[in-house]
């Protein structure tokens, strides 16, 4: 929706009028390579998206936090003082977990009225959640800071933290924090290269060559919380505590080298914890691999270790499913398809693929008619365009 139509439908709901109408808005990501690496202190390359979640909002002079959605009927009420008891409420849970995580942290939280627009597809693995949650964080850290006469700008990199510790708290899915940091430091035209160990990060120019993102969506919705999400972050955390006896001055899987692995391997029993690892370790190398060919131009490099990141993916970690390799595999029959692999947490939801940009024609319809023959599902496409990360639109 146009915020000119998101300010309309908000004065129908909540009345009153323009005047001290704020707009708050946060994107979506792309996870281009290093997918479960993030929980392991290991490293992640997304890029934030044009799709995002905008906030159009008002401050209250009650205790009132009044939240709706262009998409939902009714309206969400929470009171200011009583924020810890609201889990588990089915639309709103991530917009009052932040406010609550935020209090934590000492800001002040101001009652509100809240219309929220997604464009970021929900449950397709493109963070709908973190641009709900980073841009809700930055829009009440903005109030506190006012309040308080604090004249720097909102701490991005603190607004990723407490939105991922809302995720934790309030949707109980122990994620990482890839998507929240891509939601809140993101570049347009820009991949953010991130160390989780340190939250060191640099952004990188997507310099594709000409080459052209595309997002391909199973429109099988993959549900976080109930999906193997924290059984594998355990898998992961068990395959280290064996290796960290043999290397007790390791913090992390992220702290261990290929070489360091293989050295000590043999000491993990558990064939399916020795699998995970092994995803893990690799896809650490492949990420660095692939910032690197991204910075010499060598795109076809790039994309062959997005195919090995799908692959381990799929045989080492299993988190990708039926509908994420058949969509990857009519993707990698097109000519001119560089690379492609599931993004996100897997059981589901995206796909990326890099495209010549005279082929994104036939890749939308060939895939689409073929991965729609096989599943029965109809899949979407967006041609991506990235974008900057979590900020105020100045009316
Ligand atoms: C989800 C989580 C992230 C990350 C990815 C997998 O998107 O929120 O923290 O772990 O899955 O790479």
């Amino acid at each position: 929706m146009e915020i000119k139509d998101m300010i309309d439908e908000f004065l129908k709901v909540f009345g009153g009028s323009e005047e001290e109408i704020r707009v708050f808005a946060s994107p979506g990501r792309v996870n281009l390579i290093g997918e479960h690496t993030d929980y392991n202190g290991g490293y992640v390359f997304p890029a934030a998206l044009k799709m995002r979640t905008t906030i159009v909002m008002r401050k209250r002079d009650d205790n009132l936090i009044r939240l709706k959605a262009t998409d939902l009927d009714g309206i969400v009420e929470a009171d200011i003082n009583k924020l810890d008891s609201y889990k588990g409420i089915k639309w709103g849970d991530y917009q009052i977990g932040v406010a609550h995580c935020l209090k934590q942290a000492g800001y002040d939280i101001f009652g509100a009225d809240m219309l929220y627009d997604d464009t970021v597809p929900h449950g397709g693995g493109l963070s709908s959640s973190a641009a709900i949650e980073v841009s809700t964080a930055l829009c009440f850290a903005t109030l506190s800071n006012e309040a308080k006469g604090i004249t720097e700008p909102v701490d991005m990199i603190e607004m990723a933290k407490i939105s991922q510790k809302a995720e934790h708290e309030y949707a109980g899915v122990n994620c990482g924090i890839m998507d929240q940091f891509a939601s809140a430091m993101g570049k347009e035209n820009h991949a953010i290269f991130l160390d989780c160990k340190n939250l060191d990060y640099k952004l990188v120019p997507l310099e594709l060559g000409g080459r052209k993102i595309v997002i391909s969506n199973t429109n099988k919705k993959h549900s976080l919380g109930a999906s193997k999400y924290n059984e594998r972050r355990s898998e992961c955390e068990a395959g280290f505590e064996i290796l960290k006896k043999a290397m007790p001055e390791k913090n992390c899987l992220g702290e261990i080298s290929m070489a360091e692995f293989e050295a000590h391997k043999q000491l993990i029993a558990d064939p399916v914890v020795l699998k995970r690892v092994t995803h893990v370790i690799g896809e650490d190398d492949r990420v660095l691999g692939a910032v690197d060919a991204l910075k010499c131009g060598d795109i076809e490099k790039f994309g062959k270790l997005m195919n090995a990141s799908h692959d381990s993916l799929r045989d080492d970690y299993e988190v990708t499913g039926f509908e994420l390799d058949t969509m990857v595999e009519e993707a990698r029959k097109i000519d001119g398809v560089l690379g492609s692999r599931m993004t996100g947490a897997g059981f589901g939801g995206c796909t990326v693929s890099i495209v010549e940009a005279d082929s994104v024609d036939e890749f939308i319809s060939q895939v689409g008619k073929n991965y729609e023959a096989k599943t029965g599902i109809k899949p979407s496409f967006y041609v991506t365009e990235t974008g900057d990360g979590g900020k105020e639109i100045i009316l």
